[in-house]
């Protein structure tokens, strides 16, 4: 079976993987994390100046792994890269770097969605081939990340229907304005998951749900997140750091509840009862376990990353959907047209 190369530089990880079908050979990145935190967010020069200066290390770093299994380029048969959705100009970095290693080495070039990736990283499997998982479609998507919340109907491989998104921010955006507004560090998710499980995820002050009384499946947090604002006005900073892991829990359950109620929704109106849930967000214990107790209620079936670097920003699950894109023969013909799509759609073909 071919390997493939795979890199993704679509936001603050410069990843590169080494794939062969759904297992996952090598995979290595450089997290950009240290180098955003003091600036609360992602910062786009910066992080293409990173991508920039570690990709080439990164590359040869994935190949010295895959290396030690036995594949190299002579097994490789494609270099697949992120197009987009993403920050333009960082996407940028790992589309010249994919061109110029597909010339080079004289292999097919694959453009991937970073979406599909995201959907397609819970069948990523390690280099023994495990979890086994195999699919059973249709299913939900959910892409719950810094960049996106969004709601799909997975109906088989490669085939999607959006069927709700975000108006606004992202659900791990609002967790990181959120941790930002208490003066917590970046990424919020992580900080804000800890800060509530101490008190047990209680639900002190019951902030609104967003979007609860809407029918529609779209998601909105801008709202949740001007009430937490105006509630941490009132309050001393005094105050504020006695009732920190309150606010911290509140929030993440105002955020959360919205999710499972459109989640809900959506497995009614379309008679399905499984899902397949990727994203950033998706490393969370206390998202986790709310959509495995609506998945028992419905006789169905949640299924997450197998592995946490599988539910951040990685290469991997680019190289998964790539061997997908390869099988059918879907490569970018003429190089020179292969251009960043910052927002680019899963349910849209660029290339
Ligand atoms: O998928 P990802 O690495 O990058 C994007 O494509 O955006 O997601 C990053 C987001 C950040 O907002 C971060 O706060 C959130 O995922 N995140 C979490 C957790 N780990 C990362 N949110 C909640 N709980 C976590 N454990
Ligand atoms: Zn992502």
């Amino acid at each position: 079976m071919q390997a493939i190369l795979s890199i993704d530089t679509s936001c603050d990880e410069t990843s590169v993987a080494v794939t062969k079908g759904r297992k996952v050979i090598s995979h290595i990145e450089y997290s950009q994390i240290l180098l955003h935190k003091k600036w609360g967010g992602v910062v786009p020069s910066l992080a293409r100046w990173a991508h920039k200066e570690k990709i080439g290390m990164v590359i040869e770093e994935s190949l010295r792994r895959a290396a030690r299994y036995g594949v190299g380029w002579d097994d490789i048969s494609a270099v697949a890269v992120t197009c987009g959705p993403g920050l333009a100009i960082a996407l940028e970095v790992g589309i010249e770097w994919a061109k110029k290693l597909a010339r080079e080495k004289r292999k097919k070039l694959i453009a991937v969605n970073h979406l599909e990736g995201h959907l397609y990283s819970v069948f990523a499997q390690n280099s023994q081939g495990k979890p086994e998982r195999e699919s059973k479609f249709p299913y939900l998507g959910l892409i719950v990340s810094g960049g996106h919340t969004e709601l799909v109907i997975f109906k088989k491989d490669l085939e999607y229907e959006i069927i709700g998104s975000t108006l606004d921010d992202a659900v791990g955006e609002a967790l990181d304005k959120a941790a930002k507004m208490l003066g917590l560090g970046y990424p919020g998710g992580p900080v804000i998951e800890r800060l509530a499980k101490e008190i047990n995820n209680l639900d002190l002050y019951k902030f609104p749900r967003p979007m609860w009384k809407n029918q529609s499946l779209n998601f909105s947090f801008s709202g949740l997140k001007t009430s937490f604002l105006y509630f941490l006005r009132n309050l001393s900073e005094k105050e504020k750091m006695n009732k920190i892991n309150y606010l911290a829990s509140s929030f993440q359950e105002a955020a959360f509840d919205s999710i499972l109620k459109k989640v809900k929704q959506a497995f009614k109106i379309y008679s399905l009862n499984r899902i397949v849930v990727g994203g950033g967000v998706s490393a969370n214990m206390r998202l986790r376990l709310k959509l495995r107790k609506l998945a028992r209620e419905i006789s169905g079936e949640v299924i997450f990353p197998p592995y946490k670097y599988l539910c951040q920003d990685n290469a991997a699950m680019i190289g998964v959907v790539a061997d997908l894109y390869y099988r059918r023969r879907w490569f970018v013909k003429d190089f020179s047209i292969l251009e960043r799509v910052p927002r680019a759609k899963i349910d849209k073909r660029y290339y």
